[in-house]
């Protein structure tokens, strides 16, 4: 499974993409909104984005509400870099945009997915990337894991002629890592904070501390 990077920050960007581990970049506009960026800085700042990391795929939202909005903020966030991909919120506009863009040869990440026929619709109107959410089901005390296994096992089992990956979203701890991986996402987008904490673990940390300790017992030469 590939990670992504769900985030807006670039000094979260620059410092994550350092450890080699970051196959690209997803951002929303409440994580644009986190940065306290002004809407004139936008595409600068996806353009920003991108040349952290050149030729990784990294997701601008539109807020476009028609398809036709979407499809001309899709062109043009397509036009900052080659590495952008246009994503948008899961709705019937979204679609017939997704379906205009997917055939101009712009990618597309279709978010705020929930369940199997939404992650089916998304797929064949041309999404490359397909994005079901886990922790906001944990958010009203529902199960975000089984819909996840249930949308991978039904777009990987089904040709859409074209490629498409899973993104498991909305990432929050590194069991949520845990199973995304089991069931069967491509890629995780997971937070700064959350993909830090899966670097960790206290027996690593204890681990650590005994090599160290025991390193200061071995005779110097
Ligand atoms: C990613 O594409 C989503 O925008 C993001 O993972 C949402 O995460 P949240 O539910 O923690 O806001």
């Amino acid at each position: 499974m590939k990670f992504f990077l769900d985030t807006a920050d670039l000094g979260e960007i620059r410092e994550a993409v350092s450890w080699g581990v970051i196959d690209g970049v997803t951002t929303n506009p409440s994580l644009f909104a986190k940065t306290g960026g002004k809407l004139a800085d936008f595409e600068r700042h996806i353009g920003a984005i991108c040349e952290l990391c050149p030729g990784l795929p990294v997701s601008a939202e539109s807020c476009a509400e028609t398809a036709e909005g979407m499809v001309e903020d899709g062109r043009r966030l397509a036009a900052i870099a080659d590495n952008v991909v246009v994503k948008l919120p899961i709705s019937t506009e979204a679609l017939a945009a997704t379906h205009t863009l997917a055939q101009e040869g712009i990618a597309v990440n279709m978010t705020l997915i929930f369940t199997v026929p939404q992650a089916l619709l998304a797929a064949r109107a041309g999404a490359r990337y397909v994005s079901p959410f886990v922790g906001r089901f944990d958010d009203i005390a529902e199960d975000g894991v089984e819909q996840l296994v249930q949308v991978c096992e039904a777009i990987h089992g089904f040709d859409f002629g074209h490629e498409v990956e899973i993104i498991g979203a909305s990432i929050r701890t590194p069991h949520h890592v845990t199973e995304a991986a089991l069931a069967g996402c491509d890629i995780a987008t997971v937070p700064f904070k959350a993909l830090k904490k899966a670097v960790r673990h206290p027996l690593t940390d204890r681990g650590l501390a005994l090599f160290m300790e025991d390193w200061k017992k071995v005779e110097q030469a």
